[in-house]
């Protein structure tokens, strides 16, 4: 997708709010491009904070490994830290953030501080037992992070990255025990953000269970309205 003058002129923060599988991440990295929006993952913070062995990364991987969530005040420092950077003042697509009604309430008062506030919870809708066939079929590039589909989205030569030849790896809580717990803390923990961001006046649904083109398709239509 091309980037044009028109897209690129909006300056807004939308969050993707949905369970693990969604389809958040590949949402966010689409919407990075087209409004060249910041993409704040906190998933991909720990993953490099545990890649580079810090000692964010060495609690954060605890939590992880078992499907639970990193607790509220260490992941809303790295978050605020991470929106304090320059690229966030071109607006920044949450991805995975917040989780929690702590977190959310987090994210509203640091944005208030900086005289911001999110435009639109994109609420990616996708049912359980899709959400469990993509995890445990998701592969991903550990050199350049490209995420693939053994059923969706395969790479063109199996086990091989397309761009760069890498043995793809499965993430370690994309195995069965890790992903119920996921889903389980989802509905316990993140649900309820549903709600929340419903009586702001913000949430939108996007059926995630179609083609990623047309997810992308009624996201950008949500955006270009913002
Ligand atoms: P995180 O990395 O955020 O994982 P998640 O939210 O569980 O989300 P995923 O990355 O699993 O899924 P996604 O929705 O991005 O889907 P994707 O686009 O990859 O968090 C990991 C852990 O970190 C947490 O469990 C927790 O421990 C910790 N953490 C992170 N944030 C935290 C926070 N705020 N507070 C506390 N702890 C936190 O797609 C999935 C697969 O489906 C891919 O294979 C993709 O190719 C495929 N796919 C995508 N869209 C479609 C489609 N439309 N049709 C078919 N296939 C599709």
């Amino acid at each position: 997708m091309n980037k044009t003058s028109r897209d690129t002129d909006r300056i807004f923060n939308v969050i993707l709010l949905g369970p693990p599988g969604a389809g958040k991440g590949t949402q966010a990295k689409i919407l990075n491009q087209r409004f060249a929006m910041a993409h704040v993952a906190s998933g991909d913070l720990f993953r490099e904070n545990i890649a580079k062995q810090t000692a964010l990364g060495l609690l954060a991987k605890s939590f992880m490994d078992k499907g639970e969530l990193v607790p509220d005040d260490v992941t809303v420092r790295m978050v605020v830290e991470r929106i304090a950077q320059p690229d966030c003042a071109r607006g920044v697509v949450f991805d995975g953030f917040p989780r929690t009604q702590a977190q959310a309430q987090a994210l509203d008062a640091a944005l208030a501080q900086a005289n911001k506030k999110i435009a639109a919870v994109l609420w990616v809708n996708v049912r359980e037992e899709v959400l469990i066939q993509r995890l445990t079929a998701r592969r991903i590039c550990p050199t350049d992070g490209a995420v693939y589909n053994l059923l969706t989205n395969p790479p063109k030569i199996a086990s091989q990255c397309d761009h760069d030849g890498s043995a793809l790896i499965q993430r370690d809580d994309d195995k069965p025990p890790a992903v119920q717990r996921r889903l389980q803390v989802f509905h316990s923990q993140t649900q309820p953000l549903i709600d929340y961001y419903r009586a702001a006046g913000l949430l939108h649904e996007v059926q995630g269970e179609q083609p990623i083109e047309r997810v992308q398709s009624e996201i950008v239509n949500i955006a270009e309205r913002l």
